[in-house]
């Protein structure tokens, strides 16, 4: 079951570390979604391809584009400096969509006071990262994470680094930050 917290300020040691506050500081997953808007599901990795639950998902929110990933020394090649990429913090104009099929990994999400969240994930989590919140992605001290992404239409993968404040996708998200998010399921 995945699990977050609020993290520590120590930019030093290793971003793959679970860089818990002192003392520790979860949030629940009710919490997580009325302060960043992400969303979570979670599905059985033994059984979606036909229990029915992923095709629902997708069929809702539209999602035609689907890949398969691996992250892992063995498949990255320059791992240490890849993951270095993929710790920048940055945002996208649309959703981040993966669902863990095995191993484990961090989200890391920026709430409405720009304290990072981490979220845990690991096999059967799918998470939603909306479109124009700061974010980045880390391998955890395991190194192996397979997922899928999935995308509304033709997939487009290009981060905006930070600072991207003028963007239309994160006025968009920062009008939906001060709504306030609803539950969508
Ligand atoms: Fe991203």
């Amino acid at each position: 079951m995945v699990k977050a917290w609020y993290m520590d300020d120590d930019t030093t040691s290793d971003q793959r570390l679970e860089h818990h506050k002192n003392p520790q500081e979860f949030i629940l997953l009710e919490e997580l979604l009325m302060k960043t808007g992400v969303e979570y599901f979670n599905l059985n990795v033994d059984t979606y391809m036909s229990d029915g639950v992923l095709d629902q998902l997708k069929k809702e929110r539209g999602y035609t584009y689907e890949d398969e990933i691996v992250c892992s020394k063995e498949c990255l090649p320059n791992y240490e400096e890849k993951i270095k990429s993929f710790y920048s913090e940055h945002l996208h104009t649309d959703e981040e969509i993966r669902f863990v099929l095995d191993g484990s990994g961090y989200f890391d999400v920026r709430d409405g006071s720009d304290r990072w969240i981490r979220i845990a994930v690991s096999a059967g989590d799918m998470i939603v990262i909306p479109a124009g919140i700061y974010h980045r992605f880390t391998l955890d001290t395991m190194n192996y994470i397979k997922a899928k992404r999935f995308f509304i239409g033709e997939p487009v993968w290009l981060p905006y680094n930070r600072p991207a404040d003028d963007m239309p996708c994160r006025r968009q998200y920062l009008d939906k930050l001060s709504e306030g998010f609803v539950t969508a399921h």
